[in-house]
């Protein structure tokens, strides 16, 4: 009796949703935005590469460069962080049917072979010898070491670094298109001192991805697993060892669990938590940049922090909603309607206003959740992710819902309206030219900061290939869980070696 009361309920609710979004989309214009600012995107990326990108004269081969501003702010250095995550992106590319694109295979070997060279450089944050170099967050565009000042070490640098090696390396085992010798003596080397370093170093304190505070901070923790997850695997293709990868990845993933505030429903990015309440984008990229496209959406307290989880989502609602009211440009936009969202809402550096990278983020963590779902043939509403779910599905109840029910239906299409919300934001406040710039104004929307992130550039690319339901391969997040529990504190020291890279037979055709 209760439950037909219940399901009837829920119906009636469902009945009602897209009249209540104030956001209807015109899939045209978006489609269409899509299509023009991907080029625009790819340009923004090859423009800020070493030696040959048109915005940055001096750069060394392979060499990412942030930004082509060199004031207010000062962006014209290579950060391992940025490179780590546009790398992927590049790989990406190449992945897709219809391009075959050489001139990428060689941005990608430079890439690899300025690694190589960057790992051995001293710097203020130590050097190679005992590993401590490796956590540099920053160096010069002609790889020499950046002396003044600086929020360091970045202890997320590494380990994005390793997954963006590993990542060209799968796919040119994938491809067959050279030798495992040649991944393994032009890629191993490199990777094999980030997942050292990781092993070594996870458990000590690091700057945030945002440089700003230090601590323990959960965007670096979840890269940190994925890394090691994959590093294990990437070795054992390679006949190579990863020493402590398995041995230290569980202990990781269970010091992931403690960021975990069930009373906010949301993670706490940074431990300590520095005066702010917690919610900050670090969170959304963290789901985002390890999304296993094969994980499960399930256990929940001590697995994976995956874009369907139910905290993960539970976590999406509370950091969005902490944006809300803080921006001009977010009037009209209320629950359940996408909104622009910046780092974190205590954020002023360069007038703390929104950002283009965390809002598509945003986005992308609910493309990826959906592809999840539809693979998965299943959404589950728990108790712990109903709010995010009531915002887009007026009456929901918590329940297992089926690929086969009406209710699927609904739930889906209401997800996938909110994602592509957020990308509407973004072709909002996008200028004429398409340059995407590190933030817009939280007024009137106008491009602040930064001009032609290369991260922006990336963040778009990714968000857009989910949404056509473009995902990276699995790296192994069905099989790293459950954590262990109690969490230990173990390290194991690392061994580390200047890379001497061979040759590229795939490099050798291009020449
Ligand atoms: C590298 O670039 C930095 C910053 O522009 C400059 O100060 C330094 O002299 C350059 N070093 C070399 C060897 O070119
Ligand atoms: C080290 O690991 C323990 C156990 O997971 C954790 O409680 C502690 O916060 C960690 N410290 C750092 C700096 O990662
Ligand atoms: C529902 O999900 C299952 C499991 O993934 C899949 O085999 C099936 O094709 C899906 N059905 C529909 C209608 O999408």
């Amino acid at each position: 009796m209760k439950l037909r009361y219940l399901i009837l309920l829920k119906t009636l609710a469902i009945g009602v949703i897209p009249s209540s979004h104030p956001n209807t989309n015109d899939q045209t214009t978006l489609t269409e935005f899509i299509e023009k600012e991907t080029s625009i995107a790819w340009q923004g990326i090859l423009n800020n590469i070493g030696a040959d990108g048109a915005l940055v004269q001096g750069a060394h081969p392979g060499i990412v460069v942030a930004s082509p501003s060199k004031s207010n702010p000062d962006y014209f250095y290579t950060w391992t962080r940025d490179a780590g995550l546009t790398i992927p992106a590049i790989v990406a590319r190449l992945t897709q049917p219809a391009n075959d694109d050489h001139a990428l295979d060689r941005i990608l070997q430079q890439y690899a072979t300025s690694q190589a060279t960057q790992q051995a450089i001293s710097n203020p944050s130590g050097s190679l010898t005992d590993g401590t170099g490796l956590g540099e967050p920053k160096f010069h565009v002609n790889l020499t070491e950046f002396t003044s000042p600086w929020g360091r070490p970045q202890r997320d640098g590494p380990p994005l670094r390793a997954s963006a090696l590993i990542a060209y390396g799968n796919h040119l085992l994938t491809t067959g298109q050279t030798t495992t010798l040649a991944v393994a003596s032009n890629l191993w080397p490199i990777v094999r001192n980030d997942l050292a370093y990781v092993t070594q170093y996870w458990n000590e304190s690091t700057f945030d991805l945002w440089e700003e505070v230090r601590g323990s901070s959960f965007f670096t923790t979840a890269v940190q697993h994925k890394a090691l997850v994959e590093g294990e695997a990437f070795a054992h293709a390679l006949g190579e060892d990863c020493r402590g990868c398995a041995h230290i990845a569980p202990q990781i993933l269970c010091h992931l669990q403690e960021y975990w505030d069930g009373g906010a429903r949301a993670v706490r990015t940074n431990l300590p938590t520095s005066g702010r309440s917690g919610l900050d984008a670090n969170s959304i990229l963290a789901a985002v940049h390890t999304f296993d496209p094969e994980a499960p959406c399930s256990l929940e307290d001590r697995g994976t922090f995956q874009p369907c989880s139910s905290r993960a989502l539970a976590n999406h609602k509370a950091f969005v909603d902490s944006f809300r009211a803080l921006y001009g440009v977010n009037r009209g936009r209320g629950v359940g309607t996408a909104a622009a969202v910046g780092r974190y809402a205590e954020d002023v550096y360069q007038g703390g206003h929104p950002w283009y990278l965390t809002t598509l983020a945003a986005g992308e963590q609910l493309y990826d959740a959906l592809y999840q779902w539809d693979r998965q043939g299943v959404i589950a509403v728990t108790a712990v992710s109903l709010p995010f779910f009531r915002d887009l599905v007026p009456g929901i109840i918590p329940g297992s819902y089926f690929n086969s029910s009406d209710e699927y239906v609904t739930i889906r299409d209401a997800v996938r309206q909110y994602a592509d919300g957020f990308l509407l934001v973004v072709q909002e406040y996008t200028p004429e030219g398409g340059g995407l710039a590190e933030q817009f104004d939280r007024d009137i929307g106008r491009p602040v900061s930064a001009v032609d992130l290369t991260w922006s550039f990336a963040a778009f690319l990714t968000a857009t290939a989910r949404r056509r339901g473009e995902v990276p391969p699995s790296w192994g997040a069905l099989g790293a869980g459950p954590a262990p529990a109690p969490c230990r504190a173990t390290s194991i020291p690392g061994h580390y070696a200047t890379p001497v890279v061979g040759s590229w037979r795939v490099h050798d055709e291009l020449r």
